[in-house]
Protein backbone atom coordinates (compact mmCIF):
# COMPACT_ATOMS: atom_id res chain seq x y z
CA UNK A 1 0.00 0.00 0.00
CA UNK A 2 1.56 3.25 -0.76
CA UNK A 3 1.63 6.22 2.18
CA UNK A 4 -1.15 8.11 0.50
CA UNK A 5 -3.24 5.41 1.23
CA UNK A 6 -2.27 4.45 4.73
CA UNK A 7 -3.55 8.02 6.11
CA UNK A 8 -6.15 7.22 8.68
CA UNK A 9 -9.08 9.53 9.66
CA UNK A 10 -7.96 11.40 13.06
CA UNK A 11 -9.49 14.06 15.44
CA UNK A 12 -8.37 17.64 15.35
CA UNK A 13 -8.48 20.87 17.99
CA UNK A 14 -9.85 23.52 15.59
CA UNK A 15 -9.27 27.18 16.94
CA UNK A 16 -12.27 29.17 16.01
CA UNK A 17 -13.43 30.16 19.27
CA UNK A 18 -15.85 27.36 19.49
CA UNK A 19 -15.80 26.54 23.30
CA UNK A 20 -16.42 22.32 24.08
CA UNK A 21 -16.62 21.03 20.74
CA UNK A 22 -17.24 17.59 22.01
CA UNK A 23 -20.38 18.08 23.36
CA UNK A 24 -21.65 19.63 20.23
CA UNK A 25 -20.54 16.95 17.78
CA UNK A 26 -22.27 14.62 20.21
CA UNK A 27 -25.75 16.28 19.76
CA UNK A 28 -24.79 16.89 16.00
CA UNK A 29 -24.39 13.01 16.16
CA UNK A 30 -27.34 12.51 17.80
CA UNK A 31 -29.15 14.49 15.22
CA UNK A 32 -27.31 13.20 12.64
CA UNK A 33 -28.80 9.43 14.04
CA UNK A 34 -32.39 10.37 14.17
CA UNK A 35 -31.97 11.95 10.71
CA UNK A 36 -30.73 8.59 9.22
CA UNK A 37 -33.49 6.61 11.54
CA UNK A 38 -36.18 8.93 10.18
CA UNK A 39 -35.03 9.29 6.78
CA UNK A 40 -35.58 5.19 6.71
CA UNK A 41 -38.80 4.78 8.04
CA UNK A 42 -39.94 7.55 5.67
CA UNK A 43 -38.76 5.40 3.04
CA UNK A 44 -40.24 2.51 3.82
CA UNK A 45 -43.82 4.06 4.71
CA UNK A 46 -43.24 5.95 1.11
CA UNK A 47 -42.52 2.13 -0.45
CA UNK A 48 -45.62 0.53 1.44
CA UNK A 49 -48.36 2.99 1.83
CA UNK A 50 -51.35 2.28 0.27
CA UNK A 51 -55.26 3.48 0.16
CA UNK A 52 -57.10 6.64 -1.13
CA UNK A 53 -54.14 8.62 0.08
CA UNK A 54 -51.72 7.40 -1.18
CA UNK A 55 -50.33 9.60 -4.08
CA UNK A 56 -50.79 12.54 -1.16
CA UNK A 57 -48.69 10.26 1.29
CA UNK A 58 -46.31 8.75 -1.21
CA UNK A 59 -45.05 12.38 -2.45
CA UNK A 60 -44.76 14.02 0.65
CA UNK A 61 -42.73 11.49 2.14
CA UNK A 62 -40.18 11.67 -0.98
CA UNK A 63 -40.11 15.16 -0.23
CA UNK A 64 -39.29 14.38 2.98
CA UNK A 65 -36.61 11.70 2.67
CA UNK A 66 -34.75 13.66 -0.21
CA UNK A 67 -34.47 16.52 2.29
CA UNK A 68 -33.04 14.73 5.22
CA UNK A 69 -30.87 12.81 3.14
CA UNK A 70 -29.47 16.10 2.46
CA UNK A 71 -29.53 17.17 5.41
CA UNK A 72 -27.79 14.12 6.62
CA UNK A 73 -24.54 15.30 4.91
CA UNK A 74 -24.57 18.58 6.14
CA UNK A 75 -24.74 17.11 9.80
CA UNK A 76 -21.76 15.16 9.37
CA UNK A 77 -20.13 17.79 7.90
CA UNK A 78 -20.51 20.14 10.43
CA UNK A 79 -19.09 16.92 12.61
CA UNK A 80 -15.68 17.02 10.58
CA UNK A 81 -15.33 20.82 10.53
CA UNK A 82 -15.55 21.21 14.67
CA UNK A 83 -12.75 18.34 14.17
CA UNK A 84 -14.98 15.19 14.95
CA UNK A 85 -15.27 12.20 13.68
CA UNK A 86 -18.39 11.04 12.07
CA UNK A 87 -20.60 8.21 12.60
CA UNK A 88 -19.15 5.03 10.48
CA UNK A 89 -21.36 2.12 11.94
CA UNK A 90 -24.84 1.84 11.73
CA UNK A 91 -25.16 -0.05 15.22
CA UNK A 92 -24.03 3.91 16.27
CA UNK A 93 -26.97 5.21 14.74
CA UNK A 94 -29.59 2.75 16.08
CA UNK A 95 -28.13 3.38 19.64
CA UNK A 96 -28.07 7.37 19.35
CA UNK A 97 -31.45 7.57 17.89
CA UNK A 98 -34.68 8.05 19.89
CA UNK A 99 -36.64 7.46 16.36
CA UNK A 100 -37.76 3.60 17.05
CA UNK A 101 -38.90 0.79 14.18
CA UNK A 102 -42.95 -0.14 13.79
CA UNK A 103 -43.12 -3.19 14.93
CA UNK A 104 -45.87 -4.10 12.18
CA UNK A 105 -46.91 -2.71 8.88
CA UNK A 106 -49.09 0.48 9.71
CA UNK A 107 -52.24 1.70 8.22
CA UNK A 108 -51.57 5.15 5.92
CA UNK A 109 -53.48 6.85 9.08
CA UNK A 110 -50.89 5.58 11.42
CA UNK A 111 -47.99 6.16 9.35
CA UNK A 112 -48.53 9.80 9.01
CA UNK A 113 -48.98 9.98 13.02
CA UNK A 114 -45.90 7.57 13.98
CA UNK A 115 -44.15 10.35 11.00
CA UNK A 116 -45.59 13.62 12.95
CA UNK A 117 -44.84 12.51 16.56
CA UNK A 118 -40.85 11.48 15.15
CA UNK A 119 -40.37 15.21 13.28
CA UNK A 120 -41.35 16.44 16.88
CA UNK A 121 -39.30 14.40 18.83
CA UNK A 122 -36.57 15.11 16.65
CA UNK A 123 -37.23 18.54 17.10
CA UNK A 124 -37.02 18.59 20.43
CA UNK A 125 -33.48 17.31 20.00
CA UNK A 126 -32.70 20.07 18.15
CA UNK A 127 -33.51 22.71 20.43
CA UNK A 128 -31.33 21.70 22.92
CA UNK A 129 -28.25 21.29 20.99
CA UNK A 130 -29.94 25.11 19.16
CA UNK A 131 -29.33 26.19 23.10
CA UNK A 132 -26.13 24.70 23.65
CA UNK A 133 -24.41 25.64 20.12
CA UNK A 134 -25.20 29.01 21.76
CA UNK A 135 -23.60 28.86 24.70
CA UNK A 136 -20.84 27.01 23.35
CA UNK A 137 -20.36 30.36 20.81
CA UNK A 138 -20.96 27.71 17.95
CA UNK A 139 -23.07 30.42 15.74
CA UNK A 140 -23.01 27.99 12.79
CA UNK A 141 -23.90 24.85 14.12
CA UNK A 142 -27.07 27.11 15.86
CA UNK A 143 -27.82 27.98 12.55
CA UNK A 144 -27.92 25.00 10.99
CA UNK A 145 -29.91 23.33 14.12
CA UNK A 146 -32.59 26.32 13.56
CA UNK A 147 -32.86 25.71 9.78
CA UNK A 148 -32.98 21.23 10.67
CA UNK A 149 -35.37 22.16 13.26
CA UNK A 150 -37.59 24.63 10.94
CA UNK A 151 -37.73 21.45 8.66
CA UNK A 152 -39.35 19.35 11.29
CA UNK A 153 -41.78 21.25 12.73
CA UNK A 154 -43.07 21.71 9.55
CA UNK A 155 -43.02 18.10 7.99
CA UNK A 156 -44.69 17.47 11.56
CA UNK A 157 -47.13 20.08 10.13
CA UNK A 158 -47.64 18.90 6.93
CA UNK A 159 -48.29 15.21 7.94
CA UNK A 160 -51.09 16.05 10.94
CA UNK A 161 -52.90 18.62 8.35
CA UNK A 162 -53.43 14.72 6.19
CA UNK A 163 -54.29 13.13 9.09
CA UNK A 164 -56.90 15.78 10.21
CA UNK A 165 -60.55 14.64 9.98
FE1 LIG B 1 -39.73 6.69 -4.57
Amino acid sequence: MTDSLKVVPSEDEVRTGVTATAGIATGLANVLADTYRLLFKTHGYHWNVEGPLFYSIHKLTEEQYEDMFAAADELAERIRALGHLAPIRMAEIVERSVIEDPTEMPSAGRMVEDLARDHERVAHRLHALIKLSEDERDDVTADLAVERSAFHEKAAWMLRAIAAQ
